[in-house]
């Protein structure tokens, strides 16, 4: 059993991991002019988001919606407070300044998220439901806006035309 719990946290990550390459892949085949080739990564990217869901669900890793919201809420603080930083510091070190940009990118963002996780979940613990809202995300540098899109991007200075509203 031990061994088995293992496995799934392996083949969750391995299939998380695949899913989000493929949209990557796809992303560049349509730049590339091979719409089919986008597409087949495109579904099978799909198909590994299913995989990684499901064995995510028999690792018991979704709960109730307030403790999935604080399970996200420790996610989010641990990666701006320490991982990010962290990242950051060896970055510089090393002299990678892609690498720095792409962390520091992260670790904005991830301070949005903390908070829009925790305003929802104090809604939640007070017995009510968040007030509805638009959320933006910035194709850039992944900033995460509620209500509307900005003329810029706080984080990475984005114009208003690279934020996509999220269905
Ligand atoms: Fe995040
Ligand atoms: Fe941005």
């Amino acid at each position: 059993m031990a061994k088995t719990t293992d496995n799934l946290k392996e083949a969750f990550e391995g299939e998380s991991k695949a899913s989000t390459t493929y949209l990557a892949f796809a992303r560049k085949a349509d730049q590339e002019g091979q719409p089919q080739v986008a597409r087949l990564f495109r579904a099978a990217s799909k198909a590994e988001t299913i995989h990684a869901r499901s064995h995510l669900d028999v690792l018991e890793g979704i709960k109730s919606t307030q403790d999935n919201l604080q399970a996200a809420v420790s996610g989010e603080n641990m990666e701006h407070v320490k991982m990010y930083p962290q990242f950051i510091e060896q970055a510089n070190k090393e002299q990678n300044p892609k690498a720095t940009r792409t962390f520091d990118y992260a670790r904005k963002v991830e301070i949005m998220h903390e908070g829009l996780y925790k305003t929802a979940l104090d809604a939640i613990k007070g017995g009510g439901k968040p007030k509805a809202t638009d959320y933006f995300v910035c194709q850039i540098c992944g900033a995460t806006i509620e209500g509307n899109a900005p003329d810029r991007c706080p984080v990475c200075g984005a114009p208003k035309t690279q934020f996509v509203k999220v269905d």
